[in-house]
């Protein structure tokens, strides 16, 4: 049976990285039909189209989506960011954004690995709030975060199950989740998320627990990312964090993610946690390791877990040196045989 994905190469280096990926994927012998959606901002800049619900619509119909990067200076902030790609994680209700992290800190001798569970269709993400007086003196502008019990809930459960995945793959690994929040000062819907938090744990007795502030986090990926095995965290949070991930780990042209729909009631979209990166397009600088990686992620979530690992384990024997081509054909060929 083919796979039938689409894919949304985008802006910038999106396409370049994304023909890499399923280059890849191609070689090491899956079968997939693609169907290429030309959106992003040289889209919208050229007949006004950003997603409409047609388009989602067919969109549902796919087994996976994979998405390149999205936006272009030509276009103000937020356009595109929230037409395309966060009305794709909500229609589609892609609550999970699941990041994982394997690498050295700078300065650290052992290798990290752990995942960040950040919660995708909630938070200050949303949209709520607006702006009065605007552009007079006694402007106001407010922007809340919205947190429901379940969203949050749905969040954490997921994290805490692949927990359990992550020590069954890997028996001396014990479990263990984090849940990262600012509950100091966010009162309400940090109280909301450890209650949750504490709930859900109480359902693994087994599978150990810890809560870090936002900020402490930020010390620990640099000083102690071991500490670390699965990070749960609010939408905004777990944004910020896996940019710092990436780059206590590699760098970000490695970092790969995961828009799941755990519930299948839908497709999952897989993209790079990097951007378009439009200053380097059509150089063949742009690695397209993260994209290769959100591709084996892809195949993990369609139950072809042994092909992602060769993948996975090809990306981490290349140097990641080379021209965007180059890397995505020496993968290509290692996972060929
Ligand atoms: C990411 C990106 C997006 C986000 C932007 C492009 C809207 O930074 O996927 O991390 O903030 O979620
Ligand atoms: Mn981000």
């Amino acid at each position: 049976m083919a796979y039938r994905i689409a894919v949304i190469g985008g802006d910038g280096i999106g396409p370049e990285v994304t023909a890499e990926a399923l280059k890849v994927v191609r070689a090491a012998g899956i079968s997939f039909d693609t169907t290429s959606y030309d959106l992003g901002g040289a889209r919208y800049l050229r007949d006004g189209e950003i997603l409409s619900d047609a388009t989602l619509n067919e969109l549902r119909g796919f087994d996976a989506i994979l998405l390149g990067a999205v936006g272009t200076p030509d276009v103000p902030p937020g356009i595109i960011e929230r037409g395309l790609l966060l009305k794709m994680r909500f229609d589609l209700d892609l609550y999970v954004n699941l990041r994982p992290f394997v690498g050295t800190a700078p300065g650290q001798s052992e290798p990290h690995s752990f995942v960040v569970i950040r919660e995708n269709t909630e938070g200050p993400y949303v949209g709520e709030g607006g702006v009065l007086r605007k552009g007079t003196p006694h402007e106001v502008a407010t922007q809340g975060s919205v947190n429901t019990r379940m969203g949050a809930e749905r969040a954490i459960r997921f994290a805490f199950e692949l927990a359990v995945q992550r020590s069954q793959a890997n028996p001396s690994h014990k479990p263990h989740v984090t849940l990262v929040h600012k509950t100091n000062v966010l009162t309400f819907s940090g109280d909301l998320w450890q209650r949750a938090f504490d709930a859900v744990a109480a359902d693994y007795p087994k599978v150990g627990t810890a809560y870090n502030h936002v900020d402490a986090a930020c010390i620990y990926f640099v000083q102690d990312p071991h500490r670390y095995d699965v990070i749960v965290t609010d939408n905004l949070f777990g944004d910020i964090l896996t940019d710092l991930g990436g780059a206590v780990s590699g760098g970000i042209g490695l970092a790969s993610s995961a828009n799941l729909n755990p519930a299948r009631t839908g497709p999952s979209m897989f993209e790079p946690v990097h951007g378009s990166a439009p200053d380097i397009v059509g150089t063949g600088k742009a690695n397209p390791i993260a994209a290769i990686l959100s591709a084996a992620l892809m195949l993990d979530f369609l139950g072809e877990g042994d092909t992602a690992t060769r993948i996975r384990s090809a990306c981490a024997s290349h140097s990641g040196t080379g021209s965007t081509t180059d890397i995505g054909s020496q993968i290509a060929d290692a996972v060929a045989g």
